[in-house]
């Protein structure tokens, strides 16, 4: 596969080469990196990315899955152009995002009040700092395999074996009250509840684990834990980064049907420009008011570009067409989503490969072996079979970044969905193919 792949993009090649000067490790995010070398981006319309070497493909990446309408849809590019020319960044209040904050106060349930600052990461970590404030308690229970984005309280537990720090240069006293329990398991929530005695002041989750495999939570389980966390005076904190805006308009919350007590947000709620949203229940949000020159007072959101001009009129282009077509994004999001998840399922089924592909909505990643439950399930996977599918995927034009979840946007169509059902089935052909052979002996890559 990766021959193939090599073949057909020498430019992102040189690229790399040229980025690998520059730039730590030639990216600028980890999880951009993948073997051999990361193909470069051109430009991008729609449900379509255009590699350096003019290669199109589709692509369910979706710039990190923000993109629900697609790349540049019309309404967003039509709002931003005017904002350019008003103003690309005031560090001061304007009408749009009390606009996009009058937005989301009426679609997501849990925004009675809401601060913006820039990033996923900053969000829920100011959701740890305001829960902390709050209960005057100071134990976090995450999920293994939970991301939150990089900042230093929650990044850990993300990886096998799910409980410790995901980077050097991390002081175990920073992540000493951060615990990691199973996903999907509300015994093991109870437990770490009961040995937190009474210091416990989160229980902090992806209502669809993310970068621990695109994996559900089951609704019985998130309503249990909102039972436990109402039952020990504990707040429910949700992230929403990614299901915020695409699992329904109110995001997982409304979704699942359980309302958090907090809740980060970002990705869509920015329309693919960088945003991050801290929300929650007014009482909470209050301790963040600088009005109140409170004792406890909680510093949150901010940073120089919070609410900036262009981040606001984007997001707010995109939650206002969201809000407006509901009815019909919505239902398509999630037929096209059952669709790609079927229709992967049954083409690997139909080559003899077992292969299960999990998510919700629009979202899916396929797991070559049992369906997990969890992170710790989906650990186990061969990285090898996960990375050469990938390939396979981009040299026949779709982009799918190895081992992450994908999303598919209003943009895209079944037939889209159908070549990539097309082309999974044919790499699940060649995959059991390369099994048979290597059970009679030795085979080449
Ligand atoms: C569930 C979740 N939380 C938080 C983050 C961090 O967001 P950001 O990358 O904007 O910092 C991410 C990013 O992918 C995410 O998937």
């Amino acid at each position: 596969m990766a021959r193939e792949y090599e073949a057909r993009t020498r430019g992102s090649e040189r690229l790399f080469e040229r980025a690998k000067k520059v730039f730590a490790g030639g990216v600028n995010h980890n999880a951009r990196f993948y073997e051999p070398y990361p193909i470069f981006v051109k430009k991008a319309k729609g449900q379509h990315i255009w590699d350096e070497d003019g290669h199109r493909y589709t692509d369910y990446w979706m710039g990190h899955m923000a993109l629900i309408l697609g790349h540049s849809p019309k309404v967003v590019v039509d709002a931003l152009r005017p904002q350019i020319a008003k103003g690309t960044h005031y560090g001061m209040g304007s009408r749009l995002s009390v606009e996009l904050g009058e937005e989301i106060q009426g679609t997501v349930p849990c925004a009675e009040a809401m601060r913006f600052c820039n990033t996923g990461a900053e969000a829920t970590m100011y959701l740890v700092r305001l829960a902390r404030a709050y209960t005057g308690r100071r134990v976090v229970i995450k999920m293994a395999g939970g991301w939150h984005g990089y900042n230093t309280q929650l990044n850990m537990g993300v990886h096998t074996p799910f409980d410790r720090a995901e980077s050097a240069g991390i002081l175990e006293e920073e992540q000493s009250h951060v615990r990691n329990v199973r996903f999907n398991d509300l015994d093991a929530a109870e437990s770490e509840l009961k040995r937190a005695e009474g210091d416990a002041a989160a229980i902090f989750l992806e209502p669809v684990l993310g970068a621990g495999g695109c994996i559900p939570a089951d609704r019985d389980y998130l309503k249990g834990l909102r039972e436990l966390a109402d039952s020990r005076g504990v707040l429910l904190c949700f992230d929403e980064v990614i299901t915020g805006f695409r699992l329904a308009l109110g995001g997982a919350q409304e979704w699942y049907g359980v309302r958090p007590d907090l809740a980060a947000f970002g990705k869509i709620a920015g329309g693919g420009l960088p945003i991050g949203l801290v929300c929650g229940r007014r009482e909470i949000l209050a301790l963040a008011d600088p009005s109140r020159k409170a004792a406890n007072f909680v510093s949150i959101g901010g940073g120089t570009f919070s609410e900036n001009p262009l981040s606001m009129a984007a997001g707010l282009a995109t939650v206002r067409y969201l809000r407006k077509n509901a009815k019909s994004v919505y239902p398509k999001l999630d037929r096209v989503g059952k669709e790609t998840r079927v229709g992967i399922d049954k083409a690997f089924a139909d080559a003899g490969v077992e292969a299960h592909t999990t998510g919700a909505g629009s979202l899916f990643l396929t797991h070559f072996g049992k369906e997990p439950k969890n992170a710790e399930e989906a650990a186990g996977e061969d990285k090898g079979i996960v990375s050469s599918y990938a390939l396979h995927l981009m040299a026949s034009g779709t982009f799918l970044l190895p081992g992450h979840p994908g999303g598919t946007s209003t943009a895209h169509t079944s037939e889209d969905i159908e070549e990539l059902a097309r082309e999974s089935g044919t790499f699940g052909e060649s995959l059991r193919e390369r099994r048979q052979q290597s059970a009679f002996g030795p085979v080449s890559a």
